[in-house]
């Protein structure tokens, strides 16, 4: 296991009605709050009448920023650090799912910074300081809530780039499973897919010896796979929303990717996806990640695949390495299928046109082609999305 320094400072206020907990947890950090959502889930389902209500019951002072889009933008980021000076805010509160939360992250660290946000988005070491950000989560998936990272995307240049500080990790966040009762099915699946995803990249990992962190991924992976298809069935399955809720934080808040060496693979291919064609992010992963575990199976990664297979799939062993490794990676496929996901770049709408240029830009934007768990080159990364039709 290598050296490591793990810090989750995020209180966790966990279960139905914990919001009530939120007006004490806030006052602590300011009274002027920025109220920050996206395109109108939370007036739907009444979310947003609850935390509207209990600041006002409180006597916070509130500033909305509305529509913030997924996959946010960096101008939404330019907006709410603008109304944050204008208003004198003293903390971000955002009721949402992981592009509310990283949008208002992206904020907080802007408020301080002198340049623009964009830049901060390319060089993270230029975060030195951000505005205290609170969370109401809606929707299990990024584990946003409880960690260090925003992915913000500018269109105009088409980029989607990941960016992050100890000082952006929210200080409270409710998780109330009831809030996800309204996602949509589509979201559900994709927010599943994008836990499992967490845990897979962090699981391939060059590092061998960190059994307790694989143990913890396999069991939270494992959980993921109960619960989506109840989720799925019964909306308003409390047990399997609150399994999925608890999941998307533990899956990326440090715990199983601690003391591991490398990077990611699938995440790099996925922000170029999302990128050029403003895609679901958890649908890209669900695409890429089976296509790319073929890619990368051969004689030095198999046992790892092998693991994967009988801990998470519970395929029986057997002297054939390769057949029980492949079938670990149809199950995933299959799952995600059960699962309605669509499971080809057609279907979300991508054509072939810009491949060569998005595999490019991926090994550009990441560490792809040296610490990756295979390294990977553009041409790699080509056929790899070629897969995917
Ligand atoms: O915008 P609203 O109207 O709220 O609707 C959202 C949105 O359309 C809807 N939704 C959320 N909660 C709902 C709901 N609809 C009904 N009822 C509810 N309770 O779901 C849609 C998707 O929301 P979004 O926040 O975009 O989803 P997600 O949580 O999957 O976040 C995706 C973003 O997070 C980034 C992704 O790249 C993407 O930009 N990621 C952030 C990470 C991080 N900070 O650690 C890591 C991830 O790997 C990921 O890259
Ligand atoms: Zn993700």
């Amino acid at each position: 296991m290598d050296n490591f320094q793990f810090f989750a400072p995020t209180k966790i206020l966990f279960g139905e009605n914990q919001i009530e907990a939120l007006p004490q947890e806030l006052s602590q950090l300011g009274k002027t709050v920025l109220l920050a959502y996206g395109g109108g889930s939370i007036k739907k389902n009444g979310i947003y009448q609850t935390v509207k209500s209990l600041l006002e019951e409180h006597s916070f002072q509130v500033i909305e920023l509305a529509g913030i889009e997924p996959n946010p933008r960096v101008e939404t980021v330019r907006k709410g650090a603008k109304l944050c000076h204008e208003h004198q805010v003293e903390v971000i509160l955002a009721v949402g799912g992981g592009s509310t939360i990283d949008c208002a992250k992206a904020i907080a660290a802007a408020y301080y910074y002198d340049g623009d946000p964009w830049e901060f988005t390319k060089d993270r070491s230029l975060i030195k300081k951000a505005l205290p950000v609170a969370t109401v989560l809606t929707m299990a998936a990024t584990g946003s809530e409880m960690n260090a990272g925003a992915v913000i995307t500018n269109l105009a240049t088409n980029e989607k780039l990941g960016t992050g500080a100890a000082c952006m990790k929210p200080k409270v966040s409710v998780l109330d499973p009831t809030y996800t009762y309204s996602v949509p099915r589509y979201q559900t699946a994709a927010g599943s897919a994008d836990m499992l995803s967490h845990l897979i990249e962090n699981y391939f990992s060059p590092t061998t010896s960190a059994t307790l962190q694989d143990h913890l991924a396999e069991g939270i992976m494992k959980t993921v796979i109960e619960y989506c298809p109840k989720a799925l069935k019964v909306p308003e399955d409390y047990e399997a929303r609150a399994n999925l809720m608890w999941s998307s934080s533990l899956a990326l808040n440090g715990l199983t990717g601690s003391g591991k060496a490398g990077s990611w693979s699938c995440h790099p291919i996925e922000h170029e996806l999302s990128a050029y064609y403003d895609i679901t992010h958890g649908i890209g992963l669900a695409i890429i990640t089976p296509r790319w575990m073929e890619y990368v199976l051969n004689d030095q990664t198999v046992d790892k695949f092998v693991q994967f297979a009988t801990n998470v799939w519970g395929i029986p062993y057997n002297k054939n390495k390769f057949e029980v490794a492949k079938k670990g990676i149809q199950a995933l496929y299959d799952c995600f299928v059960s699962w309605g996901i669509p499971m080809t770049l057609p279907e979300v709408g991508i054509d072939q046109s810009q491949l060569k240029l998005m595999s490019e830009q991926a090994i550009q934007h990441s560490q792809l082609n040296r610490t990756a768990y295979v390294r990977l080159e553009a041409k790699d990364v080509e056929a790899i999305l070629m897969n995917c039709f």
